[in-house]
């Protein structure tokens, strides 16, 4: 592919910060899912042994947040809702026919769902997740917290679990959107089909003089 066909979407930093969140993901939630179902106890050798498991998920689970709260702080303008979400969101059969609709900066509506559901149960998994911390923070609260903790984190687990099949599945379902994850460029023709505005936005940024 020749250097004029493509645009760039990800640089190499944000791409490893990605991978470094999904990487961490897959770690804890399948540890996750090993401690929540005694058939599927065996997961939980994905970090080891069962004790080690017990003790490496929260850190990595905390190294998630906090690498995710980096993809956040990048992104969390490009999530906000506009008035092309309505026009996307009103034409949402033809968006399942694989037909783009509306004038789509970075990101259409079902990617800012993801975006903002991915924080908030996040969020909420890092709390729960201190709650039920053993043996560090869990003794400060009483009983009846920590069950509820339990409960906040095994439903916001189980949540975020949904939500990323439903990124993965859509990451895999648009055509070329890997590419960008992976190698950082996307082509001008994906760019114009998936998202115009972006494609403007970037093309005329690059028009404009340097000082
Ligand atoms: C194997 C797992 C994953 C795959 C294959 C994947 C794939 C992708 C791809 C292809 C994009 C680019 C989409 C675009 O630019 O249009 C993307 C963006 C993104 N991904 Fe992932 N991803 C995975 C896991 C995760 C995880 C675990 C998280 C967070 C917990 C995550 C959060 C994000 C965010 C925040 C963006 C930017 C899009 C936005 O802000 O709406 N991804 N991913």
């Amino acid at each position: 592919m020749k250097r004029r066909d493509t645009l760039v979407r990800y640089t190499a930093p944000e791409r490893i910060n990605h991978w470094v969140t999904a990487f961490c993901f897959l770690l804890v939630a399948v540890s996750g899912l090993g401690f929540f179902f005694p058939s599927f106890n065996w997961l939980m050798y994905i970090l080891g042994t069962p004790q080690l498991a017990r003790i490496l998920h929260p850190f990595i689970g905390v190294a998630m947040f906090a690498s995710f709260i980096i993809m956040f702080f990048h992104y969390w303008r490009h999530n906000l809702p506009n008035r092309e979400d309505i026009v996307w969101a009103k034409n949402i059969r033809k968006i399942v026919t694989n037909k783009d609709v509306g004038d789509i900066g970075r990101y259409n509506l079902g990617q800012k769902f993801i975006f903002w559901s991915a924080i908030l149960l996040l969020a909420l998994l890092l709390i729960s997740g201190i709650i039920i911390w053993r043996p560090w923070f869990a003794p400060a609260f009483s009983i009846p917290v920590v069950r509820f903790g339990l409960m906040l984190h095994s439903f916001a687990g189980v949540g975020l679990i949904i939500i990323i099949m439903i990124h993965i599945y859509a990451a895999l379902w648009v055509k070329g959107s890997v590419t960008a994850m992976v190698e950082g460029w996307v082509t001008r023709p994906w760019a114009k089909k998936h998202h115009p505005r972006w494609y403007r936005e970037t093309q005329e940024k690059a028009q404009k003089p340097t000082d």
